[in-house]
Formats: C-alpha cells, structure tokens, sequence
C-alpha cells in the first residue's frame, strides 16, 4: 500500500521449482509476477511511469493518460488509473486480443479503435491518433514506455531487489522475456550496479526485430517488437534466445503439467530457452525467471489445441500423448 492508501505493486512470491528439470541438478527459481493484480510484470512498468509523470507535475491528479497499448501495459495502466484518480485512454487498432480490451473497459478506461489506413501502417495510426487525443485534451500525457527511464527503473528498484533477497542473492543465470526491454534493461541495471556475475539471457520471440533479429508473422502478444525501441539500445544481454511461437506453446504446457503454474507465451519462450541451455550448464547452476503473466488471457490460443494446430500447423494433443507414452519423436 503507498502512504496515500492507494495499492502499488505487490512484492510477488519466488517459488523453487522441482519438477521442472528434474533430474538435471539444477536449482529454479520463478518469480510469480502472474499475481500481480492487473496480471503482470506491467503493474510495476504502469507504477513506475505514473509515480514519475505525478512527482514531475506533468500529470495532475484528476488528468489523463493516452497511451497507444492493446496489451498488459493497458491493462495495468488502466487498474493504475483507477487508484490515482486518472482517466484513461487506450488507441488500439483492429487486431488488438478482445479479452485485453475486456479488462481495461472493466476499469473503466475508454477505447478508441483507429481503423487501418490504406498503406496498411496500423502503428502510424496510432500514433497519430494519440497525438491529436493529447491536442484535444489539455493536459493530457502519454508514457513513453519504449523510451522512458522509468520503465527500465521498475525492475532496478523493485522487480530485481524483490528476486535476488529470496534467492539469497546467489543466481548464475537469469532470464527474461522482451518487448519495450524495459525488465530486461532494469534487471541489467541492477546486476552491474551490484557488480554480480550472473548471466543475462534475453528471451525474444521469432519474427522480433529486437537484437538484430529479422521482422516476421507474431501472433502470440507480450513478447518481442516490430520496432528497434530506444530502450533496447542500451541493453546488453549476455545471450540472446529466439524462440518459435510453436515452443512457446510447448513451454506453456510443459509448465501448467510439471509445475502447475499457468503462464502466458513469453514465459512459455522462457522455458524453451531453458530447456536449450540447461544441459550445457555445470550442475548445481542457480536459475531463475520472471513469469510475466498469467495464462487465462491465452486459454483460446496457447492452450486450445484446434487454435496450435489450425495457425502453427502442429499437433500438439498427439504429442502430449506420445510424451506420456514414452514415444514423443521430438
Ligand atoms: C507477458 C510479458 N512478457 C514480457 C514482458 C517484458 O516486457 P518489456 O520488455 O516491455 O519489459 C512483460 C512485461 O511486463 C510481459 O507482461
């Protein structure tokens, strides 16, 4: 709770997980950011860029945020709103997840959908959109999330602080998913800054152009960009994973089965990065990552096998059986 009675982030739980590689030696640790109450890791990223636009006077209390987000940062920014007496506007174009919109318009954030423009550019629309939103609204400001240090400072002076006192500040490997690289940025912020070895490693999806990466189909939302953000130019990843939406989906299901945590497509990218550098590591290594959000906004994707089979082409139900069978060919 801050001093002015409204509720800020939770310190979210770490559990130690068992089953996840067992046999391997390998000691995991997850930090449970699904139980934030908007859901994710973004409570903390919408906490952060709010404090900062209030102290700056920039925002007044009884102003407005118009921000252009159809996902997680929309709907933390639109609960955030909510406790500090804000209002809220998300531009969102027609491809934005209904579920997502469902959630801000619950916290009463207004939607304002911008339709396609002829040239196809959705991002430019929405832009524009804001821009001519904070013309007309006096006041109003937008976050910045792709470029404000505020972000980046979220996981430096919370998300990080949070992890490493439950771990007994001992990890040698970290992983972290990325879109703006905010989390990632904060969580190399934290390590440099308290001078430790663990290794950093990026979790991005294909179809990314984060990194280096080439742009391509992304269907899965939360994780990677179809932009370079100014952010991610500071950040310095000791490794970088590229993962198919199709392992995230396997990763999602590997741990809602062995562990019992219901998770969203990037953590499941995190799993599937993991499962590519676990059997090159020394036993004993300390793992840890960031579970970024929780799975049920991804029910009729993710987990919905005719959803897998019908927009990634696999299986996905024959090879969970023959997993169990013993006879998975992967
Ligand atoms: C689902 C999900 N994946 C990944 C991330 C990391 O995103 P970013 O790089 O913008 O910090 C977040 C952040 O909240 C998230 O909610």
């Amino acid at each position: 709770m801050h001093s002015d009675g409204t509720l800020n982030p939770m310190s979210s739980p770490t559990a130690k997980l068992h089953r996840l590689f067992e046999g391997s030696g390998m000691e995991v640790f997850a930090k449970l950011d699904l139980l934030q109450l908007s859901g994710s890791t973004k409570e903390r990223t919408a906490n952060s860029l709010i404090t900062s636009l209030l102290a700056s006077g920039r925002l007044q209390p009884g102003g407005m945020i118009v921000e252009s987000t159809s996902g997680n940062l929309g709907i933390a920014l639109a609960r955030q709103s909510v406790v500090r007496g804000i209002r809220f506007i998300a531009v969102v174009d027609e491809n934005a997840n209904r579920s997502a919109l469902d959630i801000m318009r619950a916290y009463g954030a207004r939607i304002e959908q911008v339709q396609t423009p002829s040239d196809g550019n959705k991002l430019a629309a929405r832009r524009q959109r804001v821009q001519e939103l904070l013309e007309k609204n006096p006041g109003a400001v937008t976050t910045n999330q792709y470029g404000s240090p505020d972000n980046p400072d979220a996981h430096f002076s919370t998300t990080m602080p949070e992890f490493m006192e439950a771990v007994d500040g001992k990890l040698d490997l970290l992983f972290v998913a990325t879109s703006t690289t905010g989390t990632l940025l904060g969580c190399q912020q934290y390590l440099r800054h308290h001078q430790l070895e663990t290794t950093l490693v990026a979790v991005d999806s294909v179809g990314s152009v984060l990194f280096g990466g080439e742009t391509g189909q992304r269907r899965l939302p939360g994780l990677g960009a179809g932009i370079v953000t100014e952010l991610s130019l500071q950040a310095e990843p000791d490794v970088v994973c590229r993962i198919e939406e199709i392992d995230m989906v396997r990763g999602c299901r590997t741990l809602a089965r062995r562990e019992g945590i219901l998770a969203g497509a990037s953590t499941g990218a995190i799993v599937a990065a993991m499962e590519q550098l676990v059997p090159g590591l020394t036993a004993g290594s300390r793992i840890g990552f960031l579970v970024h959000d929780s799975g049920v906004p991804y029910l009729h994707t993710v987990y919905d096998d005719q959803w897998v089979h019908n927009n990634l082409g696999v299986n996905v139900a024959s090879e969970a059986a023959s997993e169990l069978q013993g006879t998975n060919p992967r």
